[in-house]
């Protein structure tokens, strides 16, 4: 199936949610340019083409790699702000009423930043752009697996230390081999107990039971990709028992080589067993992506039809940690758009 200019035209104005993207990855290639420019000794790419060339990854090791080199590109509180209206305005284009933002907070106070000036940043930033868009942002702060116990100590204690305003849930990212979810338990209870919910990142590069760890050990509610579910009839039973939610980001699986291809992508195989699944983009400026592009490819490539569009963007919103008017207003602009855009 193709993208007809209508459809495009029809999932560009759908209003919708993401409930899966990373701060750095989001931002934007003339935004990397930027700062890499202003940070020469860093020795990143200076030029488009080259930096284009710098985000063709091998294998997924090779990408969290390059996703830590860009990391070195942000340094102080102003730079986190910059980056967040800049991915604010980036989502207001295409249609993002709401979106969970995950933040790496370890990364910034490695650096070296204030950890207060980080949650500050945060704040004014997102302030500034529901002032500026009217997008709702909210933060998710993820562990980096390759940083350990000592890692998740600093990121914990900083959101308990410092809570941004729109903190709404706690993960887990960077590596899964070599990071069982279990060692991060104590972690996501602490982050339970200040009202952040358990959205850790599994399944995407290791298997089924990185997701069973989870929701024993994490008591996750959302799960980042856990695409490793679908070889597992019983798994998929389960999240669809407890309720929990997948973000699917199908072009992220393609870029790191989660997947070979999108054909081979186990979205629909996921669906048809009754988990419930979302759309989003993981790290957009990296997999030169969207969130209408990985709509378009729902249709395109997996087959989902109009309707089947707009049940996706309101199960982002359903599965999202807003709170219930925030929610209820997207869903009642998702109905008023469905009915008026109803073919004839
Ligand atoms: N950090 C940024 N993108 C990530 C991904 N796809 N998996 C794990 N950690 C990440
Ligand atoms: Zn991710």
């Amino acid at each position: 199936m193709t993208t007809s200019p209508d459809m495009a035209a029809f999932v560009a104005g759908l209003p919708k949610a993401e409930l899966h993207v990373h701060l750095q990855g989001a931002a934007s290639v003339p935004t990397i340019l930027e700062l890499s420019r202003r940070y020469p000794e860093a020795g990143l790419p200076l030029e488009e083409d080259e930096l284009r060339e710098f985000y063709r990854f091998r294998d997924f090791d090779h990408f969290l790699s390059v996703y830590m080199a860009v990391n070195e590109l942000v340094r102080t509180p102003d730079d986190v702000q910059a980056l967040v209206e800049g991915l604010g305005r980036d989502l207001a284009a295409v249609n993002v009423r709401y979106a969970e933002v995950t933040v790496t907070a370890d990364s910034h106070l490695l650096a070296g930043m204030d950890p207060a000036g980080v949650a500050e940043a945060l704040t004014a930033g997102r302030a500034a752009t529901l002032a500026r868009t009217g997008v709702e942002l909210a933060y998710t702060y993820d562990i980096n697996g390759a940083h350990g116990l000592p890692g998740a100590e600093r990121t914990i204690s900083w959101a308990e230390r410092f809570p941004a305003e729109g903190s709404v849930g706690f993960g887990l990212g960077g590596p899964e081999a070599g990071a069982p979810r279990t060692a991060y338990a104590e972690a996501f209870t602490r982050a339970r107990d200040i009202g952040l919910a358990s959205v850790p990142h599994a399944g995407e590069t290791t298997g089924p039971q990185s997701i069973r760890d989870s929701l024993d050990a994490l008591g996750a509610v959302r799960i980042g990709h856990g695409i490793a579910a679908a070889q597992d009839a019983d798994l998929m039973a389960e999240l669809v028992e407890r309720d929990v939610v997948l973000e699917v980001c199908p072009t992220s699986n393609v870029c790191t080589r989660a997947v070979d291809s999108l054909e081979a992508h186990p979205f629909t195989i996921l669906r048809e067993a009754g988990v419930r699944v979302t759309l989003n983009t993981d790290d957009p400026g990296m997999f030169d992506t969207d969130l209408n592009r990985e709509y378009e490819i729902a249709h395109e490539v997996f087959g989902v039809d109009r309707s089947g569009l707009v049940d996706l963007a309101r199960e982002s919103v359903r599965a999202s940690l807003a709170v219930q008017p925030v929610k209820d207003r997207i869903l009642a602009e998702i109905d008023d758009y469905a009915a008026a855009t109803q073919p004839e």
